[in-house]
C-alpha cells in the first residue's frame, strides 16, 4: 500500500482528472465547437443546464441513440448504461415505439380530447400496477406534484411530512419511476406493497415526456368529490399537452410491446451479471465499496455497507472522484448517470456490453489504484 497525504492525493486525483479531461478535448473538436456555438444563447451552454453537470469539460453532442448505444457528432459510439436516467429504460428508438409515433405524428400530436388509446392504456395500467383509476402528466415531477395535490385535496390535510428512509401516514404513496425497474408491475408489485396511489415517470412513453399516476378506489373517490366541492371556474390539475394522442400512443406501444416479462426477464438477469462483476472488480482492487441492485438497475457507491435512507447515501457522495470514474470510462466508450454511479440494462443491452463495461471499469480503477487514488 502506498503512503500518501490527502493532499498528495488531491494532487494525483486533479492531474489524472486533468489527462482525461484533455483526452476528451482532443478527441471530441466537433462536440466543442458545437458546444461554444450553442452558449452564445442556451443559459450555461445548454438547453437545460443539467446537461453541463456531466463530467465532461463541455457538453457531449449526440447526433443519434439506438438500443443500448449513444453516437456523439465526432463519431464516438458509447455503450449506454446511462439510459437518459431511465428515460430510456427500454431502449433507445424502440421500433414499436418509433413505429407508433411515426403513425400518429401524421395524424396529429394533441387536441386536449382523448384517443382511441386511452381506454387500452387505462386497462394496462391497473392490471399491471393493481390500482384502479388513473391520470396522466408530461413528467414524473408534475405527476408527483399533481398526486400531492389531489392527496391535499383529498384529505384536506395541507401539511406535508417528509420522512428520510421510513415511512407513516395515512396514506402511502409511492415513487416508482426508478424502480419501474424491479419487474413489469414495478417494486410494490413485486414485493407485495399496497400503496394507497404510484406515480410511474420517464420510461412509461418509451422516453417521450409522459407520466402517469394511479390510485385507489378510496382515495379516488375522495378526489372526485374534493372536485366537485370546489369553487366554480377551478380548472382542476393538468397541462394542456397532457395525455396528448402521441404520448398515448407511445405508452401503449411500450406497454403492449416494450416493457414486457421477456424483455424485464433478459434485464434483470443481465444487471445481476453486471452487479456480480462489479463486486468481483471492487473486491479484486480491495476497495470499500459496494454495489446495491434493483432489478435492471445497479449502482456502485463509495462505502462498503449500502445506505438505508437519504442521510446515508448522501454521505457517501465523492463528486470528484465520481467525475473522474465518469470521464475515464466515458474516454473508453462508456457511459454511465452522472450525480450518481448508477448503471441501467435494457432489453437491447447485450452480454458483450456488460463483458465491456465490466473490462473497462477494471481497467479505470486499476489505473487509479496504482496513481494512489483510492487509498
Ligand atoms: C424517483 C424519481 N421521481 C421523479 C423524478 C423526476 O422525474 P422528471 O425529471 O422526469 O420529472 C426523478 C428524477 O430523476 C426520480 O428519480
Amino acid at each position: 500500500m502506498l503512503d500518501i497525504t490527502p493532499d498528495t492525493q488531491n494532487a494525483i486525483r486533479q492531474r489524472l482528472a486533468q489527462q482525461e479531461r484533455d483526452r476528451f478535448i482532443t478527441t471530441h473538436p466537433k462536440s466543442k465547437a458545437l458546444a461554444e456555438e450553442a452558449a452564445a444563447h442556451w443559459l450555461f451552454g445548454v438547453p437545460l443546464h443539467w446537461m453541463s453537470d456531466w463530467s465532461t469539460p463541455f457538453a457531449l453532442q449526440v447526433t443519434q441513440a439506438q438500443g443500448a448505444t449513444v453516437t456523439d457528432v465526432d463519431g464516438h459510439r458509447y455503450i449506454d448504461f446511462c439510459l437518459g436516467d431511465t428515460g430510456a429504460m427500454f431502449g433507445h428508438a424502440s421500433p414499436p415505439v418509433v413505429q407508433a409515433v411515426q403513425r400518429e405524428v401524421a395524424r396529429g400530436c394533441t387536441t386536449m380530447l382523448s384517443s382511441q388509446d386511452s381506454a387500452w392504456v387505462g386497462a394496462e395500467l391497473a392490471r399491471r400496477f393493481g390500482l384502479p383509476l388513473w391520470q396522466s402528466a408530461l413528467s414524473a415531477s408534475d405527476a408527483n406534484r399533481f398526486l400531492l395535490r389531489w392527496v391535499r385535496a383529498a384529505t384536506g390535510r395541507k401539511k406535508l411530512l417528509v420522512f428520510n428512509g421510513c415511512y407513516h401516514g395515512t396514506l402511502l404513496v409511492l415513487d416508482e419511476t426508478h424502480t419501474f425497474s424491479s419487474g413489469p408491475g414495478g417494486y410494490a408489485r413485486l414485493h407485495g406493497l399496497q400503496p394507497d396511489a404510484l406515480v410511474l415517470g420517464k420510461p412509461i412513453a418509451g422516453g417521450l415526456p409522459c407520466a402517469v399516476y394511479g390510485m385507489t378506489a378510496e382515495l379516488a373517490e375522495r378526489a372526485v368529490q374534493a372536485k366537485r366541492d370546489a369553487p366554480p371556474g377551478h380548472s382542476g390539475i393538468g397541462t394542456t399537452l397532457t395525455a396528448n394522442r402521441l404520448t398515448m400512443a407511445a405508452m401503449r406501444a411500450t406497454l403492449a410491446e416494450v416493457a414486457t416479462n421477456a424483455a424485464f426477464d433478459h434485464m434483470i438477469s443481465l444487471c445481476s451479471e453486471l452487479a456480480d462483476g462489479l463486486r468481483a472488480c471492487i473486491s479484486r482492487h480491495q476497495l470499500p465499496w459496494c454495489v446495491t441492485q434493483v432489478g435492471a438497475r445497479c449502482e456502485f457507491q463509495f462505502g462498503a455497507i449500502p445506505p438505508t435512507n437519504g442521510t446515508q447515501a448522501e454521505a457517501l457522495f465523492d463528486a470528484a472522484l465520481e467525475h473522474l470514474i465518469h470521464l475515464a470510462l466515458l474516454n473508453r466508450g462508456v457511459l454511465i448517470t452522472p450525480f450518481h454511479n448508477m448503471l441501467l440494462c435494457s432489453p437491447a443491452t447485450t452480454r458483450a456490453d456488460v463483458a465491456h463495461m465490466l473490462q473497462t471499469f477494471d481497467e479505470v480503477l486499476a489505473r487509479l489504484t496504482a496513481a494512489g487514488v483510492l487509498i
